[in-house]
């Protein structure tokens, strides 16, 4: 396979590091991910590499997603994803422990492994496990011809040009938009109607304008990192739907700042970690606009109180302004796909944290962009 990249995609195009400029590409990246595979007259994705005919697709009564870290909480996204909207039981591992627990592989299992690289060998590992055992394993990979992708099944590709960065982002972005055409396939092939498949496409072709107002108004975002570069440790919670985003976004801050950061689900904060909150343990909560928001501002409520400094990612449906927090607000989309957007700000807030602490952002210390070693 012939890879080639075009020069500019490999400069810096007046952006300070490779981490902003992969933030700030995220419009046209997720442009690319949904060309040509949003199929307007029967409400569903069209996925020609997946190298399943509807049959096959149909006869799989679970789906298992493998990934290393972000890649993994992604995945988790994309479990969170399929059950919605295909009602299939949806679950996502990280390949480097799957690998190592002798997997019981499923005939009508399809196993997906998530990768930006393609090289990642706890991943690439997974995939070889599943094929010696005779599974099914597909692919939702970025680079072309790469180690996984060739030893799949079948898959989407990203299309989210050369990611340079170590933190990850319009990869992740793009992962989430694949495993959405995904869901959306597979939920046209079994029940979900026409109706819900117009508005999933509908949300999807909306996602790269909004990206595009996230990052246009990106000021205060910027202005909160100021806060979170101060803390030793940080929380992120969020509830279902927003958890694999608190994930990913605790992870980022780690990464590039090498601030402490835990992720829980906002539920379980009373079960334990409460005990954590002061005045110096801010916590970053999602609080999109759902079933749950309720819930969700009864927990600030118990964090404020706690005096515990709280910026909100939220949309501006949800009424906050009888809470002292800090609050970035995103775009609204349909409730599956809101945790695309509500990510955006979590990238930035890692960012910026780094960049006010002095640190290499795109080259982390002890962090490899793709880890092929055991
Ligand atoms: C993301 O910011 C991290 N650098 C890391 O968790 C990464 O997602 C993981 O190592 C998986 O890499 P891959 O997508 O290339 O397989």
């Amino acid at each position: 396979v012939e890879i080639s990249v075009a020069a500019e995609d490999l400069e810096l195009s007046g952006y300070e590091h490779y981490m902003l400029k992969e933030i700030h590409e995220q419009p046209d990246a997720a442009a690319m991910v949904l060309r040509g595979r949003l199929d307007e007259r029967f409400a569903t994705a069209r996925l020609d590499g997946l190298g399943l005919d509807p049959r096959e697709l149909r006869s799989f009564r679970r789906i298992k997603i493998l990934g290393c870290g972000s890649a993994y909480y992604v995945g988790q996204l994309g479990a969170q994803l399929i059950e919605d909207l295909a009602r299939i039981p949806a679950d996502a591992e990280a390949a480097s422990e799957f690998r190592y627990r002798q997997p019981i592989i499923e005939s009508d299992t399809l196993y997906v492994a998530v990768s930006q690289s393609g090289e990642t060998a706890d991943t690439a590992f997974a995939v070889e496990e599943i094929k010696r055992k005779g599974g099914r394993v597909i692919g939702v990979v970025n680079v072309v011809g790469s180690t996984i992708a060739r030893t799949v099944d079948g898959g989407i590709y990203l299309h989210a040009g050369p990611e340079i960065s170590v933190a990850s982002t319009k990869a992740l972005t793009n992962m989430a938009l694949s495993f959405a055409l995904l869901a959306l396939h597979l939920g046209r092939l079994h029940d979900l109607s026409h109706a819900d498949g117009q508005r999933i496409l509908r949300g999807l072709q909306r996602i790269p304008e909004q990206i595009r107002e996230i990052l246009e108004d990106a000021d205060p975002i910027a202005a909160v990192a100021e806060d979170i570069a101060k803390a030793q440790s940080a929380f992120y919670i969020g509830r279902v739907r927003g958890f694999p985003v608190a994930r990913e976004g605790a992870q980022k801050l780690k990464e590039i700042s090498y601030i402490h950061a835990e992720a829980y689900q906002t539920s379980e904060l009373k079960h334990g970690p409460l005990a954590l909150i002061d005045p110096h343990m801010p916590t970053v909560a999602l609080i999109p606009e759902d079933e749950l928001t309720d819930r969700n501002l009864a927990a600030a409520e118990q964090i404020l109180a706690r005096k515990g400094p709280l910026i909100a990612i939220t949309h501006a449906g949800v009424d906050l302004a009888h809470l002292d927090a800090r609050t970035i607000v995103v775009p609204k989309n349909e409730p599956e796909l809101d945790p695309i957007l509500l990510t955006i700000p979590t990238q930035l807030l890692a960012y910026h944290a780094a960049v006010r602490l002095g640190h290499d952002v795109d080259k982390p210390r002890n962090l490899a962009k793709s880890v092929t070693v055991e």
